[in-house]
């Protein structure tokens, strides 16, 4: 049999007083109650990594930078993600596409789907996000959690917290179903194609 299924929430932001934090905590305390995946925290912060400056493409060579391979070795470790992902110039943060730029078979034929918050809910650095993992052949999942200016405002200047917005469980609720599922399956399918070519 097994073992549970292992998601990491890699947070694609890291200057000081983000916002991340507050989606991130919100989600964590949900995603924690469930049996059916393990979840943790993969915070860029804790990879700080210099502008990518390495021989060639990860897809050729490894990375010889000691943090970008402990980096890599942490996404290898997990078998679906959630990426927490604000919105930079309608695009993702440039610490996250340079940690992107230094993995590749770490993220192949597993799943993937994101938190996102902006003024338009950072749907379209989502959507970018959505093109770079295609070429690190993630597939990346319908169901998401948006989170809008209104939330922001209120969290950011009225003292509120994610908690005064109940509806987001709902969307939080399926996306977590869809990526355990997801997740699940990939690695199945992944550890029944490392049988066959054994
Ligand atoms: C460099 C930069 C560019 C930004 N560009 C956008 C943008 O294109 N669209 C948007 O909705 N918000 C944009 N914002 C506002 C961010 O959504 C907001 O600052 C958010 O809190 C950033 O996430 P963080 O706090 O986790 O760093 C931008 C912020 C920064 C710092």
């Amino acid at each position: 049999m097994l073992d549970t299924p292992r998601i990491g929430v890699i947070v694609g932001t890291t200057r000081e007083n983000r916002f991340a934090d507050a989606p991130l905590d919100w989600l964590m305390a949900i995603a924690r109650k469930r049996t059916d995946a393990r979840f943790e925290t993969v915070d860029l912060r804790d990879y700080p990594m210099p502008f990518f400056e390495e021989q060639g493409s990860p897809f050729y060579v490894p990375p010889a930078n000691e943090v970008a391979k402990a980096w890599g070795e942490k996404i290898a470790s997990l078998d679906g993600y959630i990426f927490i992902t604000a919105e930079y110039n309608h695009s993702i943060s440039g610490v996250l596409k340079n940690a992107l730029d230094y993995v590749y078979a770490e993220f192949n034929r597993k799943p993937a789907t994101f938190l996102s918050y902006g003024g338009a809910g950072g749907t379209r650095a989502v959507e970018h996000l959505r093109h770079i993992l295609a070429e690190l052949q993630v597939a990346s999942l319908k169901w998401n959690v948006t989170v809008g200016m209104t939330e922001m405002l209120g969290i950011m200047r009225e003292g509120k917290t994610m908690a005064d917005y109940p509806y987001l469980v709902e969307s939080a609720d399926k996306m977590l179903d869809d990526l355990v599922w997801w997740t699940a399956t990939l690695r199945d399918g992944r550890q029944g194609q490392a049988r066959i070519a054994a």
